[in-house]
């Protein structure tokens, strides 16, 4: 750590001049972990000298963990050769072999990529490529995506108004029209109150309904994650995405992936969708493409719609970022690609997914307050609910939230509570060891808040 860090001075700048995101005032500042100044592998240390092991992976973007010495090298030689858009454009040397090796991952479907610096704007990329794709083919009146609620795409307009968290909408009220929500694939909170089982996979049914309602000539694209990520870990069932793309195809409506979180190994394969037996037509990316080390997302297309593109004029796209593709982020992602190859991370993240089941399935045996416990690769999500038979969130119970925080901290954990789930998304990278101190002081903080709030 830093020895010249006056800590209090920090807090007091950072209280002064620092707007946080998402929902935290000044008072964030107060807890112990609140400001960052170094992250070696898995494990974090405050301005006050306390390490932690990061179970969230700078928000599930880290695939080889912080500060990965290979990527940090290709960012200083990147950046003495070349570190910026020359007028912003991405036509430069990483940014083309990127593009060229993520093709080669995919599908031969797939021949175009599109790069932007964040998810958000990604999704924004994808969600303009469908509408004017739709428009150049003599279809301007697709201009709907239909979305769940529950999932998150970004905080921009757009992206926003895709996303299905209410709490993050209501603020910035009227958000751009041509969002539908549809109910997701949540199966513990089931709408219909079905089973599994038998449901006859209810929630792609409803996004049948919502094409019908709309009008088919309407819509331009269905966007989703294969795995809803931040809104709970909460997977797909089994022949959900086949549904989806049946009716996509049946309606010339677009399929759009959003693998923000689930691409790039997080699920022990490089993307989410391949195991629900489909093909999207867009797959977007971004977090995991750097291991968080530089921003930058992409948008992949397949070639017969970026064809649709070329070949005159007033049909090239009318849309970009100065910094989108620039060098030093795409010489990250090459390294990180190389890293994650010569580390042979994927089927690590496999072994670690399975040992992350068996743990889930326990908590669900031993604790009553886990309400239900889901696994998707290396992300975990367990629903704290006051009691099986109700299922009332302890996410909105008085001063449960900053319970979590403050007894994962004396386990040596930054916990995270997101709704009234509690994930696990360390770095892909996180040592066996490390994952044990991260499992055996979960079910330590479980059990104490069981003491603290009897059911
Ligand atoms: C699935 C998904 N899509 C998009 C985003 C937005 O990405 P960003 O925060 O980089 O804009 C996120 C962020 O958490 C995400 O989880």
């Amino acid at each position: 750590m830093d020895e010249m860090l006056d800590s209090k001075a920090l807090r007091d700048a950072a209280r002064k001049s620092l707007w946080l995101n998402f929902g935290k005032d000044a008072s964030y500042f107060d807890q112990p972990g609140a400001i960052i100044v170094a992250g070696e592998g898995s494990s974090l240390t405050d301005d006050r000298g306390f390490t932690v092991l990061d179970t969230l992976g700078g928000q599930a973007s880290s695939t080889v963990g912080y500060s990965n010495p290979r990527i940090v090298k290709a960012i200083a030689e990147q950046a003495g050769r070349l570190a910026l858009n020359p007028s912003g454009w991405p036509a430069n040397v990483p940014a083309i072999r990127l593009a060229e090796r993520l093709i080669d991952t995919l599908p031969p479907a797939f021949g175009k990529v599109f790069f932007g610096n964040s998810g958000s704007d990604a999704n924004e990329t994808a969600i303009k490529i469908a509408r004017q794709y739709h428009r150049i083919r003599g279809e301007a009146g697709r201009f709907k995506t239909i979305v769940r609620r529950g999932g998150y795409h970004g905080s921009t307009f757009a992206s926003g108004a895709a996303s299905g968290y209410t709490h993050r909408r209501r603020a910035f009220e009227p958000l751009p029209p041509g969002f539908i929500h549809i109910e997701p694939p949540y199966c513990y909170r089931c709408p219909w109150g079905l089973q599994a089982d038998s449901c006859g996979i209810a929630c792609a049914e409803e996004f049948r309904r919502a094409i019908e309602f709309e009008d088919p000539a309407s819509v331009a694209c269905y966007l989703g994650e294969p795995t809803i990520g931040g809104g709970g870990v909460i997977p797909a069932p089994d022949g959900y995405f086949k549904r989806i793309r049946e009716l996509c195809d049946r309606h010339g409506i677009l399929l759009i992936v959003d693998e923000v979180i689930t691409g790039l190994g997080r699920t022990g394969e490089w993307f989410d969708f391949p195991a629900h037996g489909i093909v999207p037509d867009m797959i977007v990316l971004a977090k995991g493409l750097t291991s968080g080390h530089a921003p930058l997302s992409a948008v992949i297309v397949r070639s017969e719609i970026a064809e649709v593109f070329a070949g005159a004029p007033d049909r090239v796209i009318q849309h970009g970022f100065t910094s989108g593709g620039n060098p030093l982020s795409c010489a990250a992602a090459l390294a990180n690609l190389d890293e994650m190859a010569d580390q042979a991370l994927l089927p690590k993240v496999k072994a670690k997914a399975e040992r992350c089941a068996a743990w889930a399935r326990e908590m669900h045996e031993r604790h009553h307050l886990v309400g239900d416990a889901r696994v998707r690769g290396f992300m975990v999500g367990l629903e704290l609910v006051r009691a099986r038979e109700d299922k009332e969130p302890m996410g909105s119970v008085p001063g449960f939230r900053d319970a979590v925080t403050r007894l994962g901290r004396e386990q040596g954990l930054l916990l995270f509570l997101v709704g009234t789930t509690l994930l696990l998304m360390p770095p892909l990278s996180m040592s066996d060891a490390e994952l044990d101190q991260v499992l055996r002081g979960t079910e330590r903080v479980l059990a104490d808040l069981e003491a603290l709030f009897p059911a």
